[in-house]
């Protein structure tokens, strides 16, 4: 199983604090069977160069890999970010924020208002080949009133991701988000994005347990292929669904 969001890498960001952490979160990610990580630290354009942030990404790496313990893990890692949306992702090079040796990005949105030149953004990275994939879809207010907004950017290419711990959470706000999007396959990915043991720890394992018990074993097929899929840098297949509609004051 693969995990595609996490702040694992140590030093960088508000996730691990230290590389002994690091090596405790990947032993966590490892015993629920997860043996593919892409390490996705936050990057925000409007705050950093990307030079900078390649070179601390770099170094954090580095600090990682050398800890001891990190490599008999025998956890497959791959460098990433999580990229706060800006329109400046249309005229940057962001072939080193993909995930590393894919053309997949992934992008996080303002939680409560939906950012000015979105589609534009999208389409540009699209354009250039690349494919964004959107960071915890279940927390955009916008998303949430207005479903039709997640599947206007989806039809148009975006892969849509929601956080395991959502999921486990299914009965809270963010989880109804979460399983409604992932019924309706308009979300394809699960992935942690861990932080801490203690706070937002490793849990795509109980993630994909409900969703086996809730949504069927083929559905769990498809969540791991797709990310597979992403890993891999194959194409990702994004069904057509059906434009979510409003009915009797639900969305169906
Ligand atoms: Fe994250």
């Amino acid at each position: 199983m693969i995990d595609l969001h996490c702040h694992i890498l140590p030093g960088i960001d508000d996730g691990a604090r230290s590389e002994e952490e690091s090596v405790r979160l990947l032993l966590a990610e490892k015993e629920q069977g997860i043996d593919k990580v892409v390490f996705t630290p936050h990057f925000n354009p409007e705050s950093i160069s990307p030079e900078a942030f390649l070179e601390m990404r770099a170094d954090s790496y580095e600090r990682l890999k050398n800890t001891p313990g990190f490599s008999e893990i025998g956890v497959e890692t791959k460098l990433g970010a999580e990229v706060f949306f800006s329109m400046r992702l249309m005229n940057m090079d962001v072939s080193e924020l993909c995930f590393e040796n894919t053309s997949y990005l992934l992008i996080e949105l303002p939680t409560n208002v939906r950012p000015y030149g979105i589609t534009h953004t999208v389409r540009s990275l699209l354009s250039r080949g690349y494919t964004p994939i959107l960071a915890h879809v279940e927390r955009y207010e916008y998303f949430t009133k207005d479903p039709t907004q997640l599947y206007d950017l989806v039809m148009l290419g975006c892969v849509a991701q929601v956080n395991a711990g959502a999921v486990v959470n299914g009965s809270s706000k963010k989880g109804v988000s979460a399983f409604r999007y992932l019924n309706w396959e308009l979300a394809q990915i699960i992935s942690s994005d861990a932080h801490s043991l203690e706070t937002r720890p490793p849990n795509t394992r109980a993630a994909y347990d409900l969703v086996e018990k809730k949504l069927g074993r083929h559905y769990l097929k498809w969540l791991i292929e797709n990310s597979l899929a992403v890993f891999q840098d194959k194409i990702l297949e994004i069904p057509v669904v059906n434009k979510p509609k409003k009915f009797l004051g639900r969305w169906i």
